[in-house]
C-alpha cells in the first residue's frame, strides 16, 4: 500500500483516539493536546507520506499503527506531542536513512547502528524492520529526580528496547574502536557542547564507526549571526577536510552530514 494511504488510515486512527481522551479528559486534552498542535503534527507525517511516495521508498506498514499506550498515559509519561506519533517518528527516520543511508534500506547485510541521542526511537523502530541492529542511548536522569528525564521511556517499553544512558558532554565516550558500523547523532549535537567542541566530538564519533557518522544539525541557538556563521564554517570544514555528504532533513529542513571513514 502507498504510503500516503497507510498515513490517511493512521491519522484518521489516532484523531479518533485523542478525540476520545479529549472526551474524557477535557482539561488535559486542553493542556497537553489542543486540536492545533495536534493538525500540525499530523499534517507533518501526511506531508513525509507523500514525499516517501514521491521518492519511491517503500513504507513499512508496522511503523504505521499508533503505539499500542493510551493517549492519557502517553502524556502521564510526558512524552512530548511531537514524539507521541509513531508514524511521524518512523518516517521522520526513514526519510533520513532514505537520504543519508540509502543502501540501509536495500537488500544489503545488517549492520550494527548506535544512536546516541535516540529521542523517540524512529531508528531503531524503523532500522529494526530492515534487520539491522539498532543500539538506542540517550541522556537521562538515572536518578530519576527529573521526570522529564525520562520522558520517552514507555516509548521504549512499547517497542522493547532497552536505552543506555549517554552523556555527549564528557568525552572520551565509553565504546571501544570502530565497535559500529555506524555511529549517529541527530539532533543532539548541540546538547554535547559548544560548536568549537564539535570538531573533537566528530573525531571521537568516527573512533567508534567502522564505516560511517550520521549527524543532523539543531539550528543554532541563540540565534545570531555568530552562532549561525559558526554552523555554517562547522559544516565547511567537515567537507573540506572529512569530505562530508551534505543533505537536508526532509522533515525538518535541518543540515544532514555523512561522514565516511
Ligand atoms: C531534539 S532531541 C532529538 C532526538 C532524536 N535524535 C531526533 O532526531 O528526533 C535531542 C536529544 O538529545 C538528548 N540529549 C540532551 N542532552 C544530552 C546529553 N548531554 N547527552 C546525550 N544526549 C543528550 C535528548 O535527551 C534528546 O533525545
Amino acid at each position: 500500500m502507498k504510503a500516503i494511504s497507510l498515513a490517511r488510515n493512521y491519522i484518521r486512527l489516532e484523531t479518533s483516539l485523542y478525540r476520545e481522551a479529549a472526551e474524557k479528559s477535557p482539561r488535559v486534552a486542553k493542556r497537553r493536546f489542543p486540536t492545533g498542535r495536534q493538525r500540525i503534527w499530523l499534517r507533518r507525517t501526511a506531508r513525509l507520506s507523500k514525499w516517501l511516495d514521491e521518492s519511491g521508498v517503500e513504507v513499512p506498514a508496522k511503523i504505521m499503527s499508533p503505539y499500542a499506550l493510551g493517549v492519557l498515559d502517553r502524556c502521564r509519561a510526558r512524552i512530548p506531542l511531537k514524539y507521541q506519533y509513531r508514524a511521524l517518528n518512523g518516517l521522520r527516520e526513514l526519510a533520513r536513512t532514505h537520504v543519508l543511508f540509502p543502501e540501509l534500506l536495500s537488500d544489503g547485510e545488517p549492520v550494527e547502528i548506535i544512536d546516541l541521542s535516540a529521542g523517540g526511537c524512529g531508528t531503531a523502530d524503523v532500522l529494526g524492520q530492515y534487520g539491522h541492529k539498532v543500539e538506542i542511548c540517550d541522556y537521562f536522569d538515572a536518578n530519576k529526580i527529573n521526570p522529564m528525564g525520562h520522558s520517552y521511556a514507555e516509548l521504549h517499553k512499547f517497542l522493547g528496547l532497552n536505552c543506555r544512558f549517554f552523556d555527549g558532554r564528557s568525552l572520551p565516550y565509553e565504546f571501544a574502536d570502530e565497535s559500529r558500523d555506524i555511529v549517529l547523532v541527530y539532533q543532539a549535537i548541540d546538547a554535547y557542547g559548544p560548536v568549537a567542541m564539535w570538531y573533537d566530538i566528530v573525531d571521537e564519533l568516527l573512533r567508534i564507526a567502522r564505516r560511517s557518522v550520521g549527524l543532523v544539525l539543531n539550528p543554532a541557538i541563540p540565534k545570531t549571526p555568530e552562532n549561525e556563521a559558526q554552523v555554517v564554517a562547522f559544516i565547511g570544514d567537515m567537507k573540506r577536510d572529512y569530505g562530508a555528504t551534505v543533505s537536508t532533513c526532509p522533515e525538518t529542513s535541518l543540515p544532514a552530514l555523512r561522514i565516511d571513514k
